[in-house]
């Protein structure tokens, strides 16, 4: 049996100020390990969610919540924001958000954290080196945080979630400033970390990605959990376009030259299998 580190069951969730609720009924599971991922139209409820599973909701961001979240066994009700940061990461939608507004350079912002952890200070210095040179980030510590490009502080607050040591990341669209290269660059990061056994908890608007990355995702739409199942079986669904999700262009491609007769087998969503097929198409 695999073993569950993140139990959601029938979470809802209305701000303070908001008319409706923000969540309205998700469940899910997500195994240790896993690469799961959360796709939904604007407003579909991604971030909030991702602010439940480590307690921002309704610690910060306050408001209405009914039904639970566990992270590791522990409810997130019966638990700090500090005591869930060293299980469950959150890498915020805005990188800006994350930042302290009172570390003088990269290296303290890095640290941050760490000193309300009682991390020692040897201790922390490896942590910082080690996460600088992983995020690519160890030729700005020096900087002030507030002069660095967009692309610059999504890497830092990738680094300074990381440096917590969560054996749950959770990825809000984390690479929205940074350009395709260094998009790229962090998912390779987040691949071989969850290669290294951590689970990883992506929502991400790029479907190609996701196709390559999940091994499962989850379809939400205005707050509800509508589905969840493997990239295959989501993306050949016709119905995703209900929900406002374009499956990548390989489904399309697929698509148009099983309607021509040129190919009679399942849609495909990655790039490898659409080019076998397009070869084969061509052949005929
Ligand atoms: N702080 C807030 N106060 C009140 N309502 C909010 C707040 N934050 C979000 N909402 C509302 O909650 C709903 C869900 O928003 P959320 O940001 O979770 O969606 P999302 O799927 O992450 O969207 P996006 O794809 O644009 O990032 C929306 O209707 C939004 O307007
Ligand atoms: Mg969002």
């Amino acid at each position: 049996m695999r073993e569950v580190v993140v139990k959601v069951e029938d979470l809802k969730f209305r701000y303070r100020e908001g008319k409706k609720r923000a969540l309205d009924g998700v469940s899910f599971e997500v195994f240790k390990g896993e690469f799961f991922c959360i796709i939904g139209a604007n407003g579909s409820g991604k971030s909030t969610l991702c602010n439940a599973l480590v307690g921002l909701v309704p610690y910060y961001f306050t408001g209405n919540k009914k039904g639970s979240v566990v992270i590791d066994g522990v409810d997130t009700d019966n638990s700090s924001i500090a005591e869930l940061s060293q299980k469950i990461g959150l890498v915020f939608q805005n990188p800006f958000n994350q930042l302290s507004y009172t570390a003088s350079n990269v290296a303290e912002e890095l640290a941050y954290g760490l000193g309300n952890h009682g991390v020692p200070r040897d201790e922390m210095i490896k942590r910082v080196e080690y996460v600088a040179k992983l995020m690519r980030i160890d030729h700005i510590l020096h900087k002030n945080p507030l002069e660095l490009s967009g692309g610059q502080v999504q890497r830092v607050a990738f680094g300074s979630t990381f440096i917590l040591e969560p054996n749950i990341l959770v990825l809000d669209e984390c690479t929205t400033q940074l350009d395709p290269l260094g998009s790229e660059e962090i998912f390779d990061i987040v691949k071989e970390l969850n290669k290294t056994g951590i689970t990883v908890i992506m929502v991400d608007h790029d479907m190609e990605r996701v196709a390559r990355c999940a091994d499962r995702i989850m379809v939400l739409d205005k707050g509800k959990t509508v589905c969840i199942d493997t990239p295959d079986a989501i993306f050949s669904n016709p119905d995703i376009v209900n929900y406002n999700i374009e499956a990548p262009d390989y489904v399309s491609i697929c698509k148009a030259l099983k309607e021509r007769g040129y190919y009679s087998g399942d849609y495909k969503i990655t790039e490898e299998p659409t080019v076998e097929v397009v070869k084969e198409a061509l052949v005929k």
